[in-house]
C-alpha cells in the first residue's frame, strides 16, 4: 500500500514522462467499484453493463470486460469499440436516442441486443424485423430524479424513452408485428440519492412487464452517485441492493418466472479511478481574487462548466505549507473555472494539480476547442503504468480537413 506522498511522486513522474496535461486511470479502483456492484446486487440474478460513454478508451473497455461486465452502448460507434475490445455481441446492449434507423439495422446484423426508445422506431423495427429479432423497449417512467437538470432523463419533459402513458400504443405495435420484447429498460437520471426513487422506477417496469410475456431481462439503467468530495451524500448502494432483492423476488413470484436484472453504470465504475493532471502556468493576483491558471480547461474537463460539478483539486507538488484560497481556471478563451475558492498550499507556477473524479465524462467529453489538442491517457493496472492514448498534436487538428480550392 503506497503512502499519499509516494502516490504523489508517482503521479509527478508520469507527468515528467508523458507531459501535461495528462489523464491517469487507476484500474484497481475500477475493479473495486465493479466488485462493490456485484456484491450489492449479489442477492439476485443480475448483469452489469458498463456505460461506455463515461470513458471509452479501448484499454478501459478491455479491463471492464475482464472484470466480467457487459457493455451499454449509445452509438453504433460505441458498439464497434465494444466488439473491438472483445465483448461478445450478446454482452452488448445498444440504446440509441434519435439515431438513424440504419444504426439499429447494423446492430441487428451484428447480433447486439437493441433497445428502442420511440414509437416511430418501434414501428419501423416491427415492419423490418417482425418477430425475427428480440427487442428491448425503453420506457420513460415520468419520475424526477438525478443531480443536475441536464442529467435528469426520466421526467415528463425529457426526450428519452417512450412515455409510460403510451404503453397501450406500444402494446398495439408489438401485437401488430408480433415483436418479441425480451426486455424493458428505464434510466431515470444520473446521481440519484434516494433508493425509493429507483424502486419507484422499478415498480413501474414490473407493472409494464405484465404486457409482454417474452420478457427475460429488466434493465434499471443507472445513476449511482459517487462522492466528489469528503462528506458528499452518495447513492446508498447496499441498501438499494437489499430493497431490490425483495422487489425482484416479489415480481418473480407474481409473474411466475425468473428474470435477469441489468444495470448500466458509468460514473460509479470509472469516476473515482481518474485524475486529470495539469500544470500551473500562471499565478495571477487581482484586486478580488487569486487565480491559478492551468494548461487545461473546459476543453478537457467540461463537467464544472456544464453541470456545475465540484471536482476536488489537489496540489501534488506541495506537501503542506500555508494555505490560500484560489480560483483554478483554464487556458481556454472562455470562462472555464475548474474550481472556485479552493484552499490549496501556497502554489507556484510549474506546480502540478490533480483534478479528482475525472474518469467519468472527462476525456470522453473532451474536445479540441480553441484548437487545443486532447491530453494523453495512462492506465495503471497490476503495477504497470502504460500509455493508452497518445497526446494529440497539430496533425490531429488538421486531420480530415480539406482545403478549399481558392
Ligand atoms: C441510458 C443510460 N444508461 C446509463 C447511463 C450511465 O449513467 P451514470 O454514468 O450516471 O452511471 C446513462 C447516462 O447518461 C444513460 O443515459
Amino acid at each position: 500500500m503506497k503512502t499519499p506522498s509516494e502516490k504523489r511522486s508517482e503521479l509527478l513522474e508520469l507527468v515528467t514522462q508523458y507531459g501535461s496535461p495528462l489523464y491517469i486511470y487507476d484500474g484497481h479502483i475500477i475493479e473495486r467499484q465493479v466488485n462493490r456492484l456485484k456484491s450489492a446486487f449479489g442477492g439476485f440474478d443480475h448483469k452489469i453493463h458498463y456505460a461506455a460513454k463515461a470513458l471509452s478508451n479501448l484499454s478501459v473497455l478491455r479491463l471492464v470486460r475482464l472484470l466480467g461486465c457487459g457493455l451499454d452502448a449509445v452509438s453504433i460507434q460505441e458498439v464497434h469499440l465494444g466488439l473491438k475490445a472483445g465483448f461478445l455481441p450478446d454482452d452488448i446492449l445498444f440504446t440509441p436516442n434519435n439515431a438513424p434507423f440504419s444504426e439499429v439495422e447494423e446492430a441487428v446484423r451484428l447480433g447486439i441486443h437493441v433497445n428502442i426508445d420511440s414509437l416511430s422506431a418501434l414501428r419501423k423495427f416491427g415492419q423490418k424485423f417482425g418477430d425475427t429479432y428480440p427487442l428491448f423497449v425503453r420506457l420513460n417512467p415520468h419520475i424526477l430524479a438525478g443531480g443536475n437538470p441536464k442529467i435528469q432523463t426520466g421526467h415528463i419533459d425529457s426526450k428519452f424513452g417512450i412515455s409510460i402513458f403510451q404503453l397501450p400504443e406500444v402494446e398495439e405495435i408489438v401485437a401488430e408485428f408480433k415483436i418479441n420484447v425480451e426486455g424493458l429498460h428505464v434510466h431515470t437520471g444520473s446521481e440519484f440519492l434516494d433508493a425509493g426513487v429507483f424502486l419507484q422506477g422499478a415498480s413501474i417496469l414490473y407493472r409494464a412487464a405484465a404486457s409482454f410475456p417474452d420478457i427475460r431481462f429488466i434493465d434499471f439503467g443507472s445513476g449511482f452517485k459517487v462522492a466528489y468530495k469528503d462528506g458528499d451524500v452518495v447513492t446508498p448502494l447496499e441498501e438499494l441492493g437489499k430493497q431490490l432483492q425483495q422487489s425482484v423476488a416479489e415480481f418473480e413470484q407474481k409473474a411466475g418466472k425468473k428474470v435477469q436484472i441489468w444495470f448500466e453504470p458509468g460514473k460509479f465504475i470509472v469516476s473515482d479511478c481518474g485524475q486529470l493532471l495539469c500544470t500551473v502556468t500562471t499565478v495571477k493576483k487581482t484586486p478580488t481574487s487569486m487565480f491559478l491558471g492551468v494548461d487545461s480547461g473546459l476543453n478537457h474537463l467540461i463537467r464544472p462548466m456544464m453541470y456545475d460539478a465540484y471536482h476536488t483539486i489537489e496540489n501534488i507538488s506541495r506537501d503542506g505549507g500555508n494555505h490560500q484560497i484560489y480560483n483554478v481556471v483554464g487556458y481556454i478563451c472562455e470562462t472555464d473555472t475548474l474550481g472556485y475558492e479552493r484552499s490549496l498550499p501556497e502554489t507556484k507556477e510549474g506546480d502540478v494539480l490533480a483534478i479528482h473524479n475525472a474518469g467519468a465524462y472527462g476525456f470522453s467529453m473532451a474536445s479540441q476547442y480553441n484548437s487545443r489538442p486532447r491530453p494523453a491517457e495512462v492506465l495503471q493496472w497490476k503495477g504497470v503504468s502504460s500509455l493508452i492514448r497518445e497526446r494529440e498534436n497539430l496533425d490531429d487538428l488538421l486531420k480530415g480537413q480539406v482545403e478549399f480550392p481558392f
